[in-house]
Order: C-alpha cells, then sequence, then structure tokens
C-alpha cells in the first residue's frame, strides 16, 4: 500500500518525506489556500522535496478549460498528477488527457457508480472520500471503498485506488484492511503514526533496565 501525505504545505510535507515511508502527495484547493503563499512557488517547492506523484487540481468546471489547465499542470514536472473533479466535463476530460499521456486522479467520487465511470476510462487514480461520507452515514465510507475494490477486481481495472479524506488512524487501518492502493493522510494523522506514548513508555523502560544494570553493547 503506497502512503500519500494529504497537505499543500512545503513545511508538512518535507518533515513527512524526511521519515522514509511516504511515497506521494495530494493537494486541493482548500488545502492550497491554507498555506497563505503564492500557488506556484509551493508547488516548486513541492517538486524539490518528493520524487513520488504530486496531485495538483484543475479549478475550471469546463471541458476545454481543463484541458488547458490539465495540460499546463503537468507540463510543470512529471510528477505531476492532475486532479480533475468527478463531473460530466471532468469525467470527459479525463478520456482526452489519457489519449494524452496525462496521469489522472478523479477526485471527489462518492458512489460506486462514479468509481465505475472512473476504472472504464482508465483514469492513473480515483479518490473516494471517506471521511466526508462517514459524515453523513457511519462505515458510507469504509463501504464503498470496498465495493469499489471489488468491482476493479472483478472487472480488473487499472484505476488505482487512492482513499481521501482520512480523518483518524482507523480510517487508515481500514482502508489497508480493504485494500485500498493508497491512501492520502492529513499530517497530524500521520504524525499518530510516527507517535505512540506506549512505544515511548517501553522504551524509557528498556532503557532505564539497561542502565540499572551497568550493560554496554558488544560493540568497540
Ligand atoms: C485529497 O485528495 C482530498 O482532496 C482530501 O483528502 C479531502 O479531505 P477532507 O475531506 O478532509 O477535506
Amino acid at each position: 500500500m503506497e502512503l500519500f501525505i494529504d497537505s499543500a504545505d512545503p513545511k508538512e510535507i518535507q518533515t513527512a518525506w524526511d521519515w522514509g515511508f511516504i511515497d506521494g502527495v495530494t493537494t486541493n484547493p482548500s488545502l492550497a489556500a491554507k498555506v497563505g503563499r503564492p500557488y506556484r512557488q509551493i508547488v516548486l517547492q513541492i517538486f524539490e522535496i518528493v520524487d513520488g506523484p504530486v496531485s495538483l487540481e484543475v479549478i475550471a468546471t469546463e471541458y476545454d478549460q481543463m484541458l488547458e489547465q490539465a495540460r499546463a499542470l503537468a507540463a510543470l514536472h512529471p510528477v505531476v498528477v492532475v486532479k480533475i473533479p468527478c463531473t460530466r466535463d471532468g469525467l470527459k476530460a479525463v478520456k482526452t488527457l489519457k489519449k494524452e499521456g496525462i496521469k489522472t486522479n478523479v477526485t471527489l467520487v462518492f458512489s460506486g457508480g462514479q468509481a465505475l465511470a472512473v476504472g472504464k476510462l482508465g483514469s492513473d487514480y480515483v479518490s473516494p472520500f471517506v471521511g466526508r461520507l462517514d459524515d453523513i452515514a457511519t462505515h458510507a465510507g469504509d463501504d464503498l471503498v470496498s465495493n469499489i475494490r471489488q468491482t476493479y477486481d472483478r472487472y480488473g481495472f487499472g484505476t488505482k485506488i487512492l482513499a481521501a479524506s482520512i480523518r483518524d488512524l482507523q480510517h487508515l487501518e481500514k482502508m489497508a484492511l480493504i485494500g485500498a492502493d493508497v491512501a492520502t493522510v492529513p499530517f497530524n494523522v500521520l504524525e499518530t503514526i510516527t507517535n505512540h506514548p506506549l512505544t515511548d513508555k517501553g522504551l524509557q523502560r528498556f532503557l532505564q533496565d539497561w542502565q540499572a544494570a551497568g550493560l554496554e553493547l558488544p560493540i568497540e
């Protein structure tokens, strides 16, 4: 399973990237707005940090403008995956972009029907929004990802399932069990992977015992 960081903040991305287990980045317009700096400056900085896929989202809502923006974003750097909203114009744009060899990530996916269309179009990624669905009905997010997994496996679709809108460690662990190909995880949730109070407590005890016994490692 691949893990992406769901952030547009270069500082967070650098910190998480240095942990060594992050494979890529997803951004969206809201995340970019939070950083408070020009978007171009931010993305160029992100390209210097990561060498995995970086999802950048179009802002246009109509086919022709989506294509223009997608081509310009893709030309920025080879790691760019263009995020396209799951609308009629968006799906049409995915078909064209695929023919041009531009990588796509279809975002704002909330139903199995939407995911089926995305799989048939051969988008590189489909992004079901787990947390936002769970806000409406418990386990709705898990159920959707599980349905998409079964459908894609049954028909052999190559589109990677990128579980988005992950709110906590339970969401992430559920996505791993279901078999999402990727989960994109916000920095605060990634921090909970890298810091467990029982790990800290256990380590403190090991070191205390070691020191109390006056032991030394068998190395020069
Ligand atoms: C990532 O691709 C999505 O845009 C993001 O995970 C949405 O998360 P949110 O529902 O917490 O805003």
